[in-house]
């Protein structure tokens, strides 16, 4: 019962955008990644941090999703930046379901028990994204993410036997929690996870107090690890997103896995502990096309 970590498969079965034109590590990489995933049995669960698939529909990305699907083992998805083929989490589920894709999900405004673990995750935010509208910070997607992760983190300890709620922050009110999330049962089965964010996706946020308290103490720590799961990196030479880090920081997250970085990013890349967090780089043409190993 292993839990791996991979992001950035860039798949590209149907979209005619194969990687191999890249060159070097990227070279039949379809069959690196088929080696890699080989290593999966049923009772495995693997985080794809984003950037999956090239495809920007679900008819193009049947191909990507039929491939993943072969191999053993749960598979969620977080969003990366290209994964132009991401919808509602009621109409992705939807195609999954009529495909047969039962080993696919998604981790979005929402989360998942591996054992006793709690994988929680969102795409996040880079300082690439500041110039993506003429050099303006985009406030409202930023603020958008950081909602989506204390969603996700929220439902993770949930499934932890802990109270919702921003435990770090003192007007959250454990037990408040917020309108996303809300990951039902265990969500182990594979049908579960149910976020409840669909349509505009960030309908909830209610976060009203609650029982009170700082969920730092009386609603008492989650009886599990808590694992966050981000398509971009919170930490890259030169860059810090503070907010990313301190939501982090707040939940108790010790891990923090995230992709985006390809071929000489990763001489930027940070890996390691930071403020008592420890951070992994997990992009496929990073890990050799290999899933990391998490437990
Ligand atoms: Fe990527
Ligand atoms: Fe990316």
């Amino acid at each position: 019962m292993a839990l791996y970590a991979l992001g950035d498969t860039h798949l590209s079965l149907s979209a005619g955008k194969p990687m191999d034109v890249f060159g070097g590590a990227w070279e039949n990489y379809m069959d690196k990644l088929a080696r890699g995933l080989g290593v999966l049995t049923d009772d495995d669960t693997l985080v794809l941090c984003g950037d999956t698939s090239w495809a920007k529909s679900f008819p193009e990305a049947r191909d990507d999703f039929a491939f993943l699907n072969a191999f053993p083992g749960r598979k969620l998805i977080v969003k990366g930046n290209h994964d132009y083929w991401w919808s509602t989490a009621t109409k992705m589920r939807r195609f999954f379901a009529e495909e047969g894709f039962h080993t696919l999900d998604i981790l979005h405004n929402n989360a998942w028990l591996h054992g006793d673990v709690a994988l929680c995750g969102t795409r996040g935010w880079f300082y690439e994204e500041d110039n993506s509208h003429q050099g303006t910070h985009d406030e409202k997607v930023f603020l958008r993410e950081c909602i989506r992760l204390k969603a996700s983190l929220d439902a993770g300890r949930k499934l932890l036997g802990a109270s919702a709620g921003d435990p770090g922050h003192p007007e959250s009110g454990a037990g408040g929690g917020v309108g996303v999330g809300g990951a039902d049962g265990n969500g182990v089965d594979g049908d579960g996870g149910m976020d409840g964010a669909d349509g505009n996706g960030m309908d909830g946020d209610g976060g009203v107090g609650g029982a009170g308290g700082n969920g730092m103490d009386g609603d008492g720590d989650p009886d599990g690890e808590l694992l966050a799961f981000l398509h971009y990196p919170p930490l890259y030479e030169g860059y810090r997103c503070d907010e990313i880090v301190d939501i982090l920081t707040r939940y108790g997250v010790r891990r923090c896995f995230y992709g985006h970085l390809h071929g000489p990013s990763h001489q930027r890349a940070i890996e390691g502990a930071y403020r008592g967090i420890d951070y992994r780089l997990v992009s496929a043409d990073y890990t050799e096309f290999r899933p990391f190993r998490i437990t």
